[in-house]
């Protein structure tokens, strides 16, 4: 019996998307608006779904107030009011999109499950733009 449980959380943060080795007019055509030299903000909405087996002692498939932690610990306190591209070490090197800042989340969130649990994180950078990872 698989039974999926989320978890919803905010968090604001600056990036800029560019590539240090392209020129100012092809990070702009590619980049757009992410792009402006001077940062700009985003309310990001997370959302992290497990997906695993009731546990028949608890009726639980994974302790929510757990997850509730790891959240706060590996997303909110990582990345809430940060500079992604300055003041977050996962992105020195790392182009902060949506595409990879759902494949970082995961990446931490995915080391604290029991390994019979599916982890799916979704990452919404606007109402409108959102992507989706879990695993490769
Ligand atoms: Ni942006």
């Amino acid at each position: 019996m698989q039974v999926s449980v989320y978890r919803k959380a905010q968090f604001n943060a600056a990036h800029r998307l560019y590539r240090a080795d392209w020129p100012t007019e092809q990070n702009n055509a590619t980049f757009g608006l992410c792009s402006n030299a001077n940062y700009h903000g985003h309310n990001y909405t997370l959302i992290v779904k497990i997906t695993g087996e009731i546990n028949p002692e608890t009726g639980y498939v994974i302790d929510m107030k757990e997850l509730k932690q790891w959240i706060d610990e590996d997303v909110i306190e990582a990345f809430d009011h940060k500079n992604l591209n300055m003041d977050c070490p996962e992105f020195l090197n790392l182009n902060p999109t949506a595409e990879y800042i759902a494949v970082v989340i995961y990446n931490k969130l995915i080391k604290r499950l029991p390994s019979a649990v599916k982890l799916k994180v979704k990452l919404y950078e606007t109402e409108r733009n959102f992507v989706s990872y879990e695993g490769k």
